[in-house]
């Protein structure tokens, strides 16, 4: 929880130092042409290991009020809690499209990231996404994740590893589906992970790993799981939500 109120706190003075009047920070360049609206391409959503860089860039489009490409718009990003975006703004191209890369700073938890870009009368057009910093043990479950509970809980089929999702006949929850996996306690996801499905009358498709893995990998692959929920586990009522 602390570390939640940390990164939280971080947010919200990463948007206070950038969000001084017009004109007082560093200029950006000048933008050739104005869009409508601002949306994402992809990179959003992302989850990588504290202080490292994001593996997929981060794209952004900037659109007409018909929903087409704008090419020379000037987009200008921010990043709350100690997190970078490189480059820090420019120009979209001919395909309207602006890319960047995005490090994560040293704290757990989620980091905002901000897109802003103006129409022509001058006002703000602002797009947000989140992504998220692991931690030490949630870094482990993810990576007990990868080799051992992926191949059946993740819908998605990546170029390593082909999905066995859509073959069970019980469809086990994505790791992300908060809305699912918030409301099961941590006793329960013990108890899932170490004796399987079928000792809790739930489908036998789910293995036991209480053989395979230790108490620290399930505690780790617990807090991976918590770390990835979306919505996310516990945050209510934080200031950060309602920005
Ligand atoms: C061979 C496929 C398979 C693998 C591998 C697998 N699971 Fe599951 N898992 C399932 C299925 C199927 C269910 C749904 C059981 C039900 O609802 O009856 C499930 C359910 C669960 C649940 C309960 C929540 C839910 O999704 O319904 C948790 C928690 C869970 N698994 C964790 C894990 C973890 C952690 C790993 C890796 C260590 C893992 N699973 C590996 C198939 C798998």
């Amino acid at each position: 929880m602390t570390r939640w109120h940390l990164t939280a706190v971080l947010s919200v003075l990463g948007l206070a130092t950038n969000c001084g009047p017009k004109g007082a920070g560093p200029k950006g360049p000048e933008a050739k042409a104005y869009g409508a609206a601002l949306v994402e391409v992809s990179g959003g959503k992302q989850v990588a290991a504290i202080g490292t860089t994001l593996d997929q860039p981060l794209v952004v489009q900037v659109n007409d009020a018909q929903g087409g490409a704008v090419a020379g718009a000037a987009v200008s990003f921010r990043a709350g809690g100690g997190a970078t975006v490189i480059p820090p703004e420019g120009l979209t191209g001919n395909d309207g499209q602006l890319t960047v890369s995005v490090a994560l700073g040293g704290v757990a938890g989620r980091y905002q990231v901000t897109a802003i870009t103006r129409d022509k009368a001058g006002k703000t057009i602002e797009w947000r996404t989140e992504e998220i910093a692991l931690g030490y043990q949630q870094n482990l479950g993810r990576q007990l994740n990868d080799r051992y509970c992926s191949r059946c809980h993740d819908p998605e089929s990546t170029a390593e590893r082909v999905s066995n999702h859509d073959n069970l006949n019980a469809k086990p929850h994505a790791f992300t589906d908060g809305a699912f996996l918030n409301n099961v306690s941590d006793a329960d996801l013990t108890s899932i992970i170490t004796h399987g499905g079928a000792a809790l009358n739930k489908s036998p498709e789910m293995p036991p790993y209480g053989g395979t893995l230790g108490k620290a990998d399930i505690e780790a692959l617990m807090a991976y799981i918590r770390a990835v929920a979306d919505p996310p586990y516990r945050l209510k009522g934080l200031v950060y939500a309602s920005n």
